[in-house]
């Protein structure tokens, strides 16, 4: 039998999103996206830096459906955080491509 490439394809990447129901995400993508947007300056996993762990942001947002949503939000406008009780602009992240920030957000929000 002649393998069909395209219809294997298909099957692996719908294994992929079949996995927890959502899409895959891509570990070394998402940390190659915080290191070149300088998030790992102010954030890490789980330490507190300047910005909040990441596990604790997957824990706040944890059941909440548009988290995805309202941290694209945050990571792509600006907002002002307080730093040392200063205020100032939220790091913007160095990527115009949807589907990487996404990767990144999804990849915080497993944490
Ligand atoms: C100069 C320090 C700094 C940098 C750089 C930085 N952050 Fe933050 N970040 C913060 C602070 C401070 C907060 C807390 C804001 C608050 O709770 O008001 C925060 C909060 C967040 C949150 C949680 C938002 C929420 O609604 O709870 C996420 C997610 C986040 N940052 C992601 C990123 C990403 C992704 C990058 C890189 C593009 C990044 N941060 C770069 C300081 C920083």
């Amino acid at each position: 039998m002649r393998l069909d490439w395209s219809a294997a394809c298909v099957g692996i990447v719908a294994l992929l999103v079949s996995v927890n129901g959502r899409a895959a995400v891509d570990e070394e993508a998402a940390l190659e996206l915080a290191k070149k947007s300088n998030c790992l300056k102010c954030h890490s996993v789980d330490v507190k830096k300047e910005g909040p762990p990441y596990r604790e942001v997957a824990k706040k947002y944890r059941g909440k459906p548009d988290a995805e949503k309202t941290l694209y939000t945050h990571v792509t406008t600006a907002p002002k955080v307080k730093i040392d009780g200063e205020e100032e602009d939220h790091q913007i992240v160095k990527s115009k491509k949807s589907a990487e920030i996404y990767n990144l957000l999804r990849w915080i929000l497993s944490q």
